[in-house]
């Protein structure tokens, strides 16, 4: 049984004090809500303020980008060891925005999620698409070569703690999603990826979620697909309303 895991990737968005508004009022409306794990992902320099606002409720931290050296001349970088220490239990790695805008590449990404890993972070790694990479029927072979390049070195009791997260770019912040049937299909195939690497259990219990302009009316489709087990949300997470609605999901 998967649990499914629905995180609010915030982006370049919120002060610590506006963060932490935003945490309590999520935490606040998420209220009762069971068997979904929620993870909000701040700025870094909003990680302590949010961590504080969902103490003692069972909302997770999350950062949005972590560097794989602990420490070093790494100018504007963030280590495992620091994102620990504001008490992070994920962090988003190869999310598009930073392989499109930061030059990150597959190798960075494999990076990043190692270094996660083995310092007791869980990645949620991000793959995904272009419409040009759609248009041309390359989705499968795009998208399948990301995950084998992230999950490189990755080991057997590690990949138990991946989150793999896919997002087409054509539907990030676009409101143009992809259909839950066209993800699921991209889905399954990262799931026999993972299975191919592993194991079929491997394969099995490995959690994939969606990502790319989902909102409350949309969420319940994703959940029914039988290879979705949650979502990356962007810019309807920023809204304490919306986002617990997508929480409270109802399939
Ligand atoms: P969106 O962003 O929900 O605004 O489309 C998703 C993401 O980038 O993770």
């Amino acid at each position: 049984m998967r649990v499914p895991i629905i995180a609010g990737n915030w982006k370049m968005h919120k002060t610590g004090r506006e963060a932490a508004e935003l945490a309590r009022q999520i935490v606040e409306r998420i209220g009762d809500r069971r068997g979904v794990e929620v993870v909000l992902c701040p700025p870094f320099t909003a990680l302590a303020a949010v961590a504080a606002a969902i103490e003692g409720s069972d909302v997770k931290l999350g950062a949005q980008n972590v560097h794989w050296e602990h420490e070093g001349a790494f100018t504007g970088e963030i280590s495992p060891r620091m994102l620990l220490e504001t008490g992070c239990a994920y962090v988003i790695v190869g999310h598009s925005e930073r392989r499109t805008h930061f030059g990150e590449s597959d190798q960075m990404v494999n990076w990043r999620a190692r270094a996660a890993l083995a310092n007791g972070l869980n990645p949620i790694i991000c793959v995904g698409e272009t419409l040009e990479q759609r248009r041309a029927g390359t989705t499968v072979e795009v998208v399948t070569g990301q995950v084998r390049k992230a999950l490189e070195g990755i080991s057997r009791d590690e990949i138990e703690r991946v989150v793999l997260a896919y997002e087409p770019l054509w539907a990030i912040g676009s409101g143009l999603p992809a259909t839950p049937a066209d993800a699921d299909e991209v889905a399954r195939f990262i799931r026999k990826v993972v299975s191919d690497l592993y194991d079929a259990a491997a394969g099995d219990r490995i959690r994939i979620q969606y990502g790319g302009s989902v909102k409350p009316d949309n969420i319940g489709g994703f959940m029914q697909a039988e290879n979705i087990d949650g979502a990356l949300v962007g810019g309807a997470s920023l809204d304490a309303e919306s986002f617990a609605a997508i929480v409270r999901y109802e399939p």
